[in-house]
């Protein structure tokens, strides 16, 4: 058991870290250094000295070509997809089955924050159902308890969002449906 001081201090901490991160967020020094890729000798991951560097394209030359963001890799994905700039293969083997699904749950319903509208399309032409459902999250609406503490901390959305999806400094991306407005009929009602 966690005594209640260990909690509040804890739960200080959780408000500390979200006040840096919108701070971050909002500064217009992130805005200034936008779409700005490194040259692949200098991005840390390429050996600099490898005479096949020549032969690859410089992120910034694809990049810079496709819809902008203003964090994490500077490109907005899902709108790279839905406009048709990028096509991805969906599978190697011919018998791959690819599924989308196209229903959005309501997240954070008892919150402060904005509701968190989950689209399952937007992830479903990306993944398959196995990389969340069933170990990550149940496939069943409410049976989940998500936590931003959680999440900060690189568990549930967080195993994604920060590490290879857009970053957790962009929260409106997730809370992305006003509270005091009717809720979109079409969405289901999780937790
Ligand atoms: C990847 C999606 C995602 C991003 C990005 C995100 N959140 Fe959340 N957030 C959630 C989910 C899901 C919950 C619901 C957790 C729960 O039910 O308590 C939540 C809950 C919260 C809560 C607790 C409930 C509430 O509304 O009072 C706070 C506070 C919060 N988020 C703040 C933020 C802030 C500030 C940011 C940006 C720095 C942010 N979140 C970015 C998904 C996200
Ligand atoms: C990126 C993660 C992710 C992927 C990929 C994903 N889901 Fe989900 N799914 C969720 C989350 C989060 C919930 C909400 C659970 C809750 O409310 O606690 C959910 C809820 C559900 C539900 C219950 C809600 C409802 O509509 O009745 C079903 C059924 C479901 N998913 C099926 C699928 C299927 C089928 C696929 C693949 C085509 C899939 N999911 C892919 C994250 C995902
Ligand atoms: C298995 C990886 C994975 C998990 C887990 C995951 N996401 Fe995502 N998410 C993605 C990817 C990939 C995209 C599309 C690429 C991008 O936008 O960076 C995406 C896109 C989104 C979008 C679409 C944004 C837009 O502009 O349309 C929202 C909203 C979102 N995620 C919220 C969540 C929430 C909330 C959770 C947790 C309940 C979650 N995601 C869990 C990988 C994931």
């Amino acid at each position: 058991m966690r005594s209640r001081r260990g909690r509040r201090r804890s739960r200080y901490y959780l408000w500390l870290l979200l006040a840096t991160l919108i701070l971050i967020a909002r500064t217009p020094v992130a805005a200034d250094m936008a779409r700005r890729w490194l040259p692949l000798v200098k991005d840390g991951i390429h050996d600099p000295k490898s005479p096949a560097l020549r032969l690859l394209q410089q992120p910034g030359e694809a990049l810079s070509r496709l819809p902008a963001d203003v964090a994490g890799s500077q490109v907005n994905w899902t709108a790279a997809l839905e406009q048709g700039r990028i096509n991805p293969r969906t599978n190697i083997l011919p018998e791959t089955k690819i599924r989308v699904l196209d229903t959005d749950i309501l997240l954070n319903l008892r919150g402060g924050t904005p509701i968190v509208r989950f689209p399952h399309r937007q992830h479903t032409v990306w993944l398959d159902c196995g990389n969340c459902h069933e170990q990550l999250f149940k496939s069943k609406a409410g049976a989940n308890k998500f936590s931003m503490q959680l999440i900060l901390q690189g568990e549930q959305c967080g195993v994604c969002h920060g590490a290879v999806a857009f970053p957790l400094t962009q929260c409106g991306r997730c809370h992305n449906t006003a509270r005091d407005k009717p809720l979109p009929a079409a969405a289901v009602r999780g937790s």
